[in-house]
């Protein structure tokens, strides 16, 4: 039996559930709804990205503000820090993939050890973990903040290893996003990547040991 970390953002909770609150606060159309909800995304991850390389450490939440004024710039989009602060909280109310705490519990119930391994900061996990109802479907939840820095740097998925006081060919990441899969494959962890959308694979880092369309795939592979 493993210990099986799963990767929150994207795979456990669908991050484009924030396009609701951006529509409902700005009033925009949906299309650039779907664009700033893109671009609010994609900064996220650079700014945890550049900000693991440049040992320059700030909590996800941070970050996650961060990259939103970016996306309203990019838009010429100006709403007030009260707004801004409403629509960032859309990441506490993110919407769990209808299936993922039945797959967490089949997997529980098979014998796993099962955590969440994730780069948002204790506080902002602890709240999605509650409002997404998976906080009884698991056993614990590990976050980047614990060594200061985001996967895909080595640390991360080392800490989690130690963490499940588990060697880390016993832990196996469980992930939608491919950079996630390629950095905990070159960790040393066993990996599954979860590809939902087809995409082609990364070409550099590990490949995924792996590959399933959806969550409860999962399941029907770890017995
Ligand atoms: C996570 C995001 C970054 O670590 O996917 O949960």
């Amino acid at each position: 039996m493993a210990g099986l970390c799963f990767d929150m953002y994207g795979t456990l909770c669908d991050t484009s559930s924030v396009r609701d609150r951006l529509g409902a606060e700005l009033d925009i159309s949906d299309r650039l709804v779907a664009a700033v909800d893109e671009t609010w995304r994609r900064k996220q991850l650079q700014y945890s990205y550049q900000s693991a390389q440049m040992n320059e450490y700030e909590p996800f939440w941070e970050l996650t503000a961060r990259a939103l004024d970016y996306a309203l710039a990019a838009y010429d989009l100006d709403p007030a820090v009260t707004v801004r602060d409403r629509i960032r909280s859309a990441y506490d109310h993110l919407a769990p993939f209808p299936e993922a705490a039945a797959t967490l519990d089949r997997l529980s119930d098979a014998g796993h050890e099962v955590v969440v391994l994730s780069n948002g900061n204790p506080e902002m996990l602890s709240r999605l973990a509650s409002n997404a109802g998976l906080r009884a479907h698991l056993d614990d939840v590990v976050s980047a903040d614990g060594v200061r820095t985001f996967k895909p740097d080595p640390a991360v998925y080392a800490h989690a290893a130690e963490t499940l006081d588990r060697p880390i060919e016993e832990c196996r990441l469980v992930s939608a996003n491919a950079w996630d899969v390629a950095g905990a494959g070159n960790a040393g962890m066993a990996t599954t990547w979860i590809n939902r959308h087809r995409d082609p694979p990364e070409t550099i880092g590990a490949t995924p040991d792996t590959r399933v369309s959806a969550l409860p795939a999962v399941a029907d592979g770890l017995r």
